[in-house]
């Protein structure tokens, strides 16, 4: 078995690449710009996790971490369009150095590229693993749609039940299917597919909800990202939730007046509010309640306690991630 390290190299090592064309310059050339400068790659490393657990990693798990990859990067780029994001992974956006007619067409070439790579699969179960991949698709839509329309709703009409619904569609059932595409591949039962997909979920819960918290509290450089984004964009995140939920009558209207300004007073009259209230150290709790959750269906999965080492080290490694 390979250790966590050797995973992410392998990944890297084994990964396709897709060769794009040299024109359009503009199109091609902000592709190239997004996927050379990536991410964390938990997604198809969780991918190949999944795979790793019933067996040695099968090359067509390296198909379905690729295209988990760029299926993530494709919502990268849509989403910072739509939460009109200048930073990601500490550069301009796509669409902010390439324009927003690019940025779109850009982000549906890596979907339709993920597509590619999924046809790779073997015959075998790569209808089964594209369905699953589709209905995941279909949900991170639904999700995103959700998040933007709770962006024009008052904060007291957002429950959080919603919001969970929200982000698990948004976020979650990407990580979910990553790690459940793998474990198809390593012939797993059904029910073992079921324990690891709620796995990935419940750590894709636990990884929006410090999404969430770093967007507040996090540092700028670090994440990559602008510090303070959600707050100007009046996002329904965690935080924004339990801390109208435990605010008194001034402190709720202190919220609802500062949500009606702009700029960077604004992102530090809501911290203000937020640290007042703790919801800091909830949202620390509740990134650990939703990383529990993960780990028990972990546990349900009847084999060798060593062969899940890896996936705690990584729920584990995200619960202190700064970026
Ligand atoms: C960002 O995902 C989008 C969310 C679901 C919060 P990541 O934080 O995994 O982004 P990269 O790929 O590492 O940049
Ligand atoms: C991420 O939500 C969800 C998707 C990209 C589908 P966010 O909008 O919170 O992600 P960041 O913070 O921009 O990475
Ligand atoms: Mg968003
Ligand atoms: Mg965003
Ligand atoms: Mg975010």
């Amino acid at each position: 078995m390979l250790s966590l390290t050797e995973i992410y190299e392998s990944y890297q090592d084994h990964a396709g690449s897709v060769t794009f064309p040299s024109s359009p310059e503009n199109l091609y050339g902000s592709i190239v710009y997004f996927l050379d400068y990536p991410g964390k790659r938990i997604r198809p490393v969780l991918c190949l996790m999944g795979n790793e657990l019933f067996d040695k990693i099968h090359p067509n798990a390296y198909v379905a971490a690729y295209a988990m990859e760029l299926f993530h990067n494709f919502t990268l780029v849509h989403d910072d369009i739509m939460d009109h994001s200048a930073i990601r992974r500490g550069r301009p956006t796509l669409h902010v150095k390439y324009g927003q007619d690019t940025a779109i067409l850009a982000g549906d070439m890596l979907l339709i590229h993920a597509y590619l790579q999924l046809n790779k699969i073997t015959q075998e179960y790569r209808t089964q693993i594209i369905n699953i991949f589709s209905e995941m698709a279909c949900q991170v839509c639904e999700g995103q749609q959700m998040d933007i329309e709770f962006e024009d709703r008052a904060i007291e009409s957002v429950s959080y039940a919603e919001y969970l619904k929200m982000i698990t569609l948004k976020t979650s059932v990407l990580l979910g299917a990553a790690a459940k595409i793998g474990a198809i591949i390593g012939s797993a039962s059904a029910k073992q597919q079921e324990d690891i997909y709620e796995f990935g979920k419940n750590i894709g819960i636990a990884f929006q909800i410090q999404d969430d918290f770093l967007d507040a509290f996090g540092n700028t450089l670090k994440m990559g990202k602008q510090a303070g984004s959600d707050i100007l964009e009046n996002k329904k995140t965690a935080l924004l939730l339990k801390a109208f939920e435990l605010a008194n009558s001034s402190q709720k209207n202190q919220l609802k007046e500062a949500m009606n300004t702009a700029g960077e007073s604004k992102v530090q009259a809501v911290i203000a509010v937020y640290k007042e209230l703790k919801v800091d150290l909830w949202a620390d709790w509740a990134i650990h309640h939703y990383t529990e959750i993960a780990f028990n269906s972990l546990d349900r999965i009847e084999i060798p306690i060593h062969k899940k080492e890896k996936l705690t080290e990584l729920a584990n490694s995200l619960l202190v991630r700064q970026s």
